[in-house]
């Protein structure tokens, strides 16, 4: 067993990190403040080939592994969380579930236009009635002829207002409970699909949330993703993968507060001497530093897991559990570091308080994850 990361990770490592720092950092605060996601960052992470590092590239994407994806959303999310959460969304909830239950032709079409980042993907569960009660949706697919009919609505989609490729998944039979839910592969420009109200948010102010409706959305039959009764599967083993995802942005974040913590607590003076030199500033850092390392290995091991090809969904349930819980413990003490000053919105700290909140709710709530652990613990 060794902890060292290789020549191609590290080199992963560095070049998030340098495109993190010099294109997002430097409008990072400003597109919080305006919430408007910037297209133009996109396009360079395009350039940069990141937005499908896990799939092969016979499919467009990088050829590389899951540790390196976890490892580009902690650096993005180091600087900007809702980067992070861009590229998240799109590579292990839209990504994904096309990489995995996809024929070759949905690979060749869909798979290859996220990977190269010439679309945007999205993943579409939610709904205004059913939240962690997932299966409970009432957005409904029925068959007419070659054409599915999708009537309902999601609501909080990531990426939604930029999006091309959203995979929606659909009631076909109310009566089967999660067994008639379908998986479905939707263009933004199929006829009956809109973006609805886009949410004014606590934190990832600048990524895009919004509503997607389908009003007699008419889908064709070769976009079913999967089987009829399969969605529900697909959405979960899905969320085993993204869930990790979120977990390394929670990590970012944490990590982004504790730098920014320990430079200031570096040139802060107060008594006579920078506030670095007092226990109770020491403790604090040591604390964080300690929990970030700590989500680290989980949040790495749970990618590697998946890079083996083991059962990955109590690790990735776990490493999002607690990388969300230390990013808010942490953010809440940098914020505190900072002491008035963090308070204000001419220190980033704040921000990433703010940011940390979402990751402890969505792709499952804490709650939920709880439940999912425990859930492997005591199955027979
Ligand atoms: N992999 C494969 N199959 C799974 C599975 C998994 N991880 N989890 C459940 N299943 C299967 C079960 O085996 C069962 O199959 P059978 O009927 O064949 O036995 C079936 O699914 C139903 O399972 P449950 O009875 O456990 O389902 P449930 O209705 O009780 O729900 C739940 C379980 C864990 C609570 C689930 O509803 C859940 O995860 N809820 C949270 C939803 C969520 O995470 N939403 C996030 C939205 S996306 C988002 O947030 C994105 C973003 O913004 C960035």
């Amino acid at each position: 067993m060794h902890f060292q990361l290789s020549e191609e990770h590290q080199m992963m490592q560095n070049m998030l990190k340098e495109f993190a720092e010099n294109e997002c950092g430097p409008s990072a605060a400003q597109r919080d403040e305006d919430e408007s996601f910037d297209m133009g960052i996109w396009h360079k992470m395009t350039e940069l080939g990141i937005c499908g590092i896990p799939w092969p590239e016979k499919y467009g994407g990088a050829g590389a592994d899951y540790l390196s994806y976890v490892i580009a959303v902690e650096e993005l999310s180091r600087v900007d969380a809702s980067i992070g959460v861009t590229l998240s969304a799109h590579t292990s909830l839209a990504g994904w579930p096309v990489y995995k239950f996809g024929t070759e032709e949905q690979k060749q079409k869909y798979l290859r236009a996220m990977a190269t980042g010439k679309s945007m993907g999205a993943y579409c569960l939610t709904e205004p009635g059913s939240g962690s009660d997932a299966a409970g949706m009432k957005t409904t697919a029925a068959l007419e002829g070659d054409e599915w009919v999708l009537s309902g609505s999601k609501i909080f989609i990531t990426n939604g207002g930029y999006a091309d490729i959203f995979i929606v998944f659909a009631q076909t039979n109310p009566e089967l409970l999660h067994k008639g839910i379908a998986a479905f592969i939707v263009e933004k420009s199929f006829p009956g699909f809109s973006v609805g109200k886009k949410e004014k948010k606590l934190g990832i102010r600048s990524s895009s949330t919004t509503e997607v409706i389908f009003d007699g959305c008419r889908v064709p039959k070769e976009n079913l993703l999967g089987k009829v009764g399969e969605g529900f599967k697909i959405a979960m083993m899905t969320l085993d993968g993204g869930r990790n995802g979120i977990a390394a942005q929670a990590l970012g974040i944490a990590q982004g507060a504790l730098d920014h913590a320990t430079a200031y607590a570096k040139q802060r003076v107060q008594f006579g001497k920078p506030i670095s030199k007092l226990q109770a500033i020491q403790f604090k850092l040591a604390d964080m530093a300690t929990k970030i390392e700590a989500a680290r290995l989980l949040t790495y091991q749970a990618a590697w897991r998946e890079d083996q090809g083991v059962s990955y969904g109590l690790q990735s349930a776990m490493s999002k559990l607690f990388a969300s819980d230390i990013a808010m413990e942490v953010t809440v003490e940098a914020v505190q570091v900072f002491g008035g000053y963090g308070y204000t919105r001419e220190y980033p700290v704040e921000r990433f308080m703010r940011d940390a909140k979402i990751t402890q709710i969505y792709e499952g709530t804490n709650e939920i994850q709880r439940l999912v652990i425990s859930g492997y613990l005591l199955k027979d």
